[in-house]
């Protein structure tokens, strides 16, 4: 399978949202079974612009011209104490699951992020989706926190379970003003 991970643009984003609605759809990962307010086209473009604009990567993984997944991250938190710290999302189309794209493009976020000098990545990962927990496994990120019943779907309480790697120096060196 030929893989191009490239930045996103506007052209992907009807397929961006076709894969976080079949998301929503199949109620995995931290979605649920309902999202408060449907996301639009327009909304996505408009997010995908102020991303860019602060140099926050924002992928695709493209296979032959489609777009099999995205992946991108936002500010961990807004205040500047945070500004070295980033939160990822990843998701890949359920007909290309399980054929090593997610291996391909956190590899190629993660990569993004320390060249563009942030030194933290920070996941919240619902602790049953086996497929994400192993994925970052495999991506250098290690579990530090279990955060119980915080969240509520399908009649359960589901707990969440924090990972993070660090990029480049991580806290080795005092960053640069
Ligand atoms: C999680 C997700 C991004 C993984 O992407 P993917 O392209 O299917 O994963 P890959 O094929 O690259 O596999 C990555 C690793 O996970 C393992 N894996 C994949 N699917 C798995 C499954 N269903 N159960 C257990 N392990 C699984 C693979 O064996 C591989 O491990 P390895 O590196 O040791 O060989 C994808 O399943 C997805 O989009 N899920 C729905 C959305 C989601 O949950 N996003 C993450 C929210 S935190």
């Amino acid at each position: 399978m030929n893989v191009l991970l490239r930045s996103s643009t506007d052209d992907d984003v009807e397929a961006m949202l076709d894969i976080y609605r079949q998301h929503i759809q199949q109620g995995i990962g931290d979605l649920g079974e309902y999202e408060a307010e449907p996301l639009r086209a327009e909304d996505l473009k408009q997010r995908r612009k102020n991303m860019r604009k602060r140099r926050l990567p924002h992928l695709v993984a493209d296979v032959d011209g489609v777009v099999a997944g995205y992946a991108y991250v936002v500010p961990f938190r807004k205040r500047p104490a945070y500004r070295y710290a980033l939160k990822h999302s990843i998701y890949v189309h359920s007909d290309f699951r399980r054929a090593g794209i997610g291996r391909q493009l956190l590899p190629a976020l993660i990569h993004a992020c320390a060249q563009a000098n942030y030194l933290q990545m920070i996941g919240y990962i619902d602790s049953t989706n086996a497929a994400s927990l192993r994925l970052h496994e495999a991506c250098g990120f290690q579990r530090v926190g279990l955060l119980k019943s915080v969240g509520f779907k399908y009649g359960q309480w589901t707990d969440s379970i924090m990972v993070q790697r660090s990029l480049g120096q991580g806290d080795g060196a005092i960053p640069a003003p």
